[in-house]
């Protein structure tokens, strides 16, 4: 049986409308779950996760395959195979500032508030930046709004959420898509079971 890991969060709503849409339904297996954090389902065990953890369930061999955006591969470091870019929900990873700031090192470090410790700090250092980060879970917009960090890295997909908060994107750091992964061992152990589950998302042979 194929270990799928599914993330629970944001990509969750339009993975299980792909998958519905040609004929493997995921919705209706969840919808029983529960507070279940294994279902069982057409020859899938989906293992329900964050989405963070998706890459590194994956990379380890806990799971076969799973569904992770790329922030979440390139921030945690994870050796995975991409099989497929999944058509939804395609966004950017922005450095954001409040509305009308210039961000630039005034004497010292920039400090930016990102859930992306390695990535942010990663894209920092290719931009020459001098940063300094402060960690947060979620939310993050509010650490720019409310002074707590100079400027925020974190996704943009329709902007809205900046725009409610008084915020602009200052610059795209990394354009983001999710992404079908598998690990690479069992990618060449359970082939045919991939290859399937690669169709039911609209893969093409
Ligand atoms: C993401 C992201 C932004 C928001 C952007 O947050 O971190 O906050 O969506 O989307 P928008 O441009 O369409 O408004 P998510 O919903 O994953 O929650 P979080 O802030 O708790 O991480």
């Amino acid at each position: 049986m194929l270990r799928f890991a599914v993330p629970k969060g944001r990509l969750l709503e339009p993975l299980v409308e792909l998958a519905d849409r040609h004929g493997l339904a995921l919705g209706e297996a969840l919808a029983g779950a529960g507070r279940q954090l294994v279902v069982e389902t057409a020859g899938l065990r989906l293992l329900l996760l964050k989405d963070a953890d998706v890459p590194v369930y994956v990379e380890q061999g806990a799971a076969d395959c799973g569904v992770a955006g790329l922030d979440q591969i390139l921030d945690r470091d994870a050796d995975v195979l991409r099989l497929l870019r999944l058509p939804f929900g395609a966004c950017r990873l922005c450095l954001i500032a409040r509305e009308g700031e210039v961000v630039r090192e005034e004497g010292r470090p920039l400090v930016l508030a990102s859930k992306y410790q390695r990535l942010a700090g990663m894209l920092a250092q290719r931009r020459g930046l001098n940063a300094t980060l402060v960690p947060l879970a979620g939310s993050v917009e509010l650490a720019a709004r409310l002074g707590l960090a100079d400027a925020v890295v974190d996704l943009v997909e329709t902007g809205r959420t900046l725009r409610e908060n008084g915020l602009q994107p200052v610059e795209e750091w990394l354009a983001v898509a999710p992404y079908l992964i598998a690990q690479r061992a069992a990618f060449l152990w359970k082939c045919e079971e991939m290859r399937a589950l690669r169709r039911a998302l609209g893969g093409q042979e």
